[in-house]
Parts: structure tokens; sequence; C-alpha cells
């Protein structure tokens, strides 16, 4: 389903009207939110490190901040480099802002950072943990030079931080 197709049903607050951004006069925006491999397993995966909090949560979180903030979000996670190339090229003229979680392909993918160069939208590297608190080899990002900026550190809070980053940005830039 392209990204377009799925915006109805998406980024409203509970009680929000069906448009984002009309009640507050902002204009309407879409965000784009990908999440990289492994992410799927939030909740379960090393709960010591990355939490309790779901995937599931954290879309419902991000869907119903966008809705109060006046945007539109749509998020997609995959295990897939290519899945990720495909779907960041799909967002192409659609999209005021991308945030992204490569998660492990982070440190790897030059895949991911071309798409993402690419794009030519700003785009939020995020993580929910601080990687450099981590392991050296967490240290490297290949995004982090194409980024707008980079938000880590605050669990699921970073992607709700990052939201509202993007939120600013896409509509200033439409002004
Ligand atoms: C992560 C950090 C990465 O190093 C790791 O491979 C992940 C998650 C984070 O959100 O903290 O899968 O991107």
């Amino acid at each position: 389903m392209g990204f377009n197709a799925a915006m109805g049903s998406v980024g409203m607050a509970k009680g929000a009207t069906s448009t984002p951004g009309a009640s507050t006069g902002r204009p309407t925006a879409n965000v784009l939110v990908i999440h990289g491999p492994n992410l799927n397993l939030l909740g379960e995966r090393e709960p010591e490190i990355y939490g309790r909090t779901t995937l599931a949560e954290i879309d419902d979180r991000l869907r119903e901040l966008g809705g109060e903030l006046g945007v539109t979000v749509e998020t997609f996670q995959s295990n897939s480099e290519g899945a990720i190339v495909d779907r960041i090229q799909d967002a192409r003229g659609k999209v005021g802002a991308l945030l992204i979680n490569p998660a492990g392909y982070t440190h790897t993918s030059v895949a991911i950072r071309d798409a993402i160069q690419a794009l030519a939208v700003p785009v939020i590297e995020v993580h929910l943990t601080n990687v450099y608190r981590r392991e050296p080899f967490r240290h490297r990002s290949m995004i982090a030079d194409v980024a707008h900026g980079r938000i880590m550190g605050f669990g699921a809070d970073s992607y709700m931080l990052a939201l509202r980053a993007a939120a600013r940005l896409v509509q200033s830039s439409a002004k």
C-alpha cells in the first residue's frame, strides 16, 4: 500500500478531526518513521537495554503525538535492508521528513545512506540507546553526516522528541 493510501487512517489523536492540523491552523505535513531490523522484537528483546515498550506502543504514541502536532505519521518496520531502501525511495516527493532508526544497519549500510541522500528532505536519526555508551562498533554511523540531526538515549521518548523536531522543520519550511 502506498503512503497516500494509508493517510486517512493514521496520524489522528483520539478525538481529533480527520484533517491533521485543521484545528491548529498549521499546514498538514507527512512524516515517515522507519524502524530497522530486530525492532519488531522490542519489549522482548534485551529489555534491560531496550526497555519493555513494544514497537506497536511506540507507533501508537507517534500517531497520537502526530495528531497533536498536526502532522500525519506513517510507520514502517523491516528486517531487510532492501525493503528499507525501497520504502525510502517510495517516499520521494510524498513526505516532509523522515525519522529513521536503522538499528544494526546504522553501522553498516551504504545503501540506506545513499537512499537517504536521494530523498532530499530532513532526516532525523533516532536511537533508543545512547550508542556512545555501548560497544565501539556502534559508535560509527553511516548516516550521521547526511542526517539533519540525531536523537538517542531516551528510550521510546527518542522517537517522540524526534517527531517534535520533524514537525517544526516541516511546518517552518511550509511557511
Ligand atoms: C539501536 C542501536 C543499534 O546499535 C542496535 O543495533 C539496535 C538499536 C537503538 O535504537 O539504540 O538495534 O539502533
